[in-house]
């Protein structure tokens, strides 16, 4: 069975066919994800966050991430799989971008994701030229949080011509889609019809081509006050709870393990 290509992604924009991505970090969700026929998981640097523990991405490397872009490489079939490009791995020169992307793509990858706009244009441009497919993001780039002052809603007023020019720049440098962080509806609107890539919202109201979620947020695992555009469609944490407390107590009370899961 052939994968989900950047060339499904360029119909799916052209037949006006909404399609969505999920973040994935592990093997059994890729294979979950993949059977239920998400085309595209991407491998997100949230893995710093919601794998490693830390409190934003920035502390992720290129070899934290490796051996899960192969787990989720490895586990699924039909999915195209993005790997996010790690803070430093591509900012410092357009050789360490291209060292770092083709590591992903050895590990299973069939693309990667960048931070950014205008300002990475011509490393996207670098990357393609080298033949590795490349996504962009912007709005909230959570990769740089320092220079926001926290994570908050980005290109209202006069932000939104910049971004504009980034989704511009990332269209011309030759990446085939583009994701959308945290930015108004209408901009978001106005963006995806001036680009002829597909663009995938979080955040960005319904007008995109695309949407995406970090899976824990879909279900209802991340806890804490969520963001306005996160919908749980589970309320998976409470279920787990719910598990791991009735196996406590039935330990406790004796009444696990019975007959029926036990050897004779
Ligand atoms: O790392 C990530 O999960 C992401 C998505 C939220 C787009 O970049």
């Amino acid at each position: 069975m052939t994968r989900i290509s950047v060339r499904d992604l360029a119909d799916f924009k052209q037949s006006k066919k909404r399609f969505t991505m999920l973040t994935s970090y592990d093997s059994l969700t890729s294979s979950l994800f993949d059977e239920s026929g998400i085309p595209v998981l991407l491998v997100g640097d949230s893995a710093a966050n919601l794998v490693f523990g830390y409190d934003s991405t920035l502390p992720v490397t290129v070899e934290d991430m490796l051996p899960i872009v192969s787990a989720v490489a490895r586990s699924s079939k039909t999915a195209m799989v993005v790997a996010d490009m790690p803070f430093g791995s591509y900012q410092t020169s357009t050789s360490s971008a291209l060292e770092s992307a083709t590591k992903f793509l050895k590990a299973g990858a069939q693309a990667v994701k960048l931070e950014g706009g205008q300002r990475i244009a011509e490393t996207v441009n670098s990357l393609v030229e080298a033949g590795i497919p490349v996504m962009g993001h912007i709005g909230l780039t959570p990769q740089s949080v320092n220079v926001f002052g926290g994570y908050k809603v980005q290109g209202r007023g006069e932000q939104a011509e910049q971004l504009h020019l980034d989704a511009k720049s990332l269209e011309e440098a030759g990446a085939f889609s583009i994701v959308l962080e945290a930015i108004p509806s209408e901009l978001a609107k106005q963006i995806t019809l001036s680009v002829s890539i597909p663009t995938i919202g979080i955040g960005a109201g319904s007008d995109t081509d695309a949407q995406v979620m970090v899976w824990q947020d879909l279900v209802g695992l991340t806890p804490g006050p969520k963001p306005k555009f996160v919908k749980n469609y589970l309320n998976l944490r409470q279920e787990i709870e719910k598990a791991v407390k009735d196996f406590s107590s039935d330990v406790a009370s004796g009444k696990y393990p019975d007959k029926d899961h036990s050897y004779e």
